[in-house]
């Protein structure tokens, strides 16, 4: 935290779970964020249950990532390529950023920044400067702005890795990502069309491409849409473990996969984005609730 930062009213500092986090109240809604990350863990709005699923034996240590919220990942997604010493998706979700500045109105508004670092420069050779912006209301909105900050152009990918609760990953439909092109991470990178509305029958790993369209998650058994409109982004990747890998995962519940999927606001692989000295950009989600009876 910013040392000369005073956290207004509807702001309080936590500790629990191993790792410092604050706790968000606001007219419309509730949240949960970490610095570690700048890790959302949880939003509920008023009167919805958790919108944001979070693993029971998700890992709070400063070397692991929070499993479940919005895993920030920068500045590549997956495994970086010809380094495989390196983090999975890159080093933003296990890196401490600094809460600068908090706005209240009826919504409040929180930014956490990233700058290149010793650090950050022994895994990736460039230098930059993360904003990372959420605003906690009626909607939940994030924005990751990235700036270069050295002296040639860099490219980088990004993702708010964002894990939905759902009442059974079964009978969820996502829609939205009709007639797009994916990259089928399950089949050998093979690239496929969504016919119809996505449904979740096994292991699912997708990039889905060119695409900047907003998805709505059906969920009929908790009586609820999910609608993520986001911009600056053209991927949208969606996961969900199913049972065999969820039982590999030493911080993912063996029976969990059944209760989220993830939809990623993103630009990955062919999306990456290239920055020349002194550009920046912008991605942004905003996800809102609407009941479904
Ligand atoms: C998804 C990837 O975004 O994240 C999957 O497409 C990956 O391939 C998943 O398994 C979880 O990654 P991690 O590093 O958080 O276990």
């Amino acid at each position: 935290m910013r040392p000369d930062l005073t956290l207004p009213a509807g702001v309080q500092l936590a500790y629990g779970g191993g790792l410092p986090s604050l706790l968000i109240h606001t007219q419309h809604s509730f949240a949960q964020l970490y610095a570690h990350g700048a890790h959302v863990s949880s939003w509920m709005p008023h009167p919805h249950e958790m919108i944001l699923w979070m693993s029971d034996q998700s890992v709070y240590a400063l070397d692991k990532p929070l499993r479940g919220g919005v895993p920030l990942i920068f500045p590549w997604f997956g495994p970086r390529a010809d380094h495989p010493e390196a983090p999975s998706h890159g080093f933003a979700r296990v890196h401490s950023w600094e809460l600068q500045e908090v706005e209240t109105a009826d919504d409040i508004t929180l930014r956490f920044r990233l700058a290149s670092n010793p650090e950050t420069s022994a895994l990736w050779p460039h230098r930059f400067e993360a904003q990372f912006s959420v605003t906690v209301g009626v909607a939940l909105t994030m924005q990751l702005q990235v700036t270069n900050t050295d002296a040639s152009a860099w490219s980088f990918e990004a993702a708010l890795h964002t894990y939905f609760a759902v009442g059974d990953v079964r009978q969820v439909q996502v829609t939205g990502l009709e007639n797009t092109r994916y990259l089928d991470k399950t089949d050998a990178m093979r690239e496929k069309t969504q016919h119809g509305p996505i449904s979740i029958t096994s292991e699912t790993d997708r990039v889905y491409l060119d695409t900047k369209a907003t998805c709505t998650l059906h969920d009929p058994v908790l009586k609820r849409r999910i609608i993520v409109e986001k911009s600056g982004s053209d991927s949208t990747v969606v996961w969900n473990p199913w049972i065999e890998k969820a039982a590999k995962m030493p911080d993912f519940g063996d029976d969990e996969w059944s209760q989220m999927l993830c939809i990623e606001t993103a630009n990955v692989g062919d999306s990456a984005i290239t920055l020349e000295a002194q550009q920046s950009h912008s991605m942004s989600a905003r996800i809102a609730v609407e009941a479904a009876l």
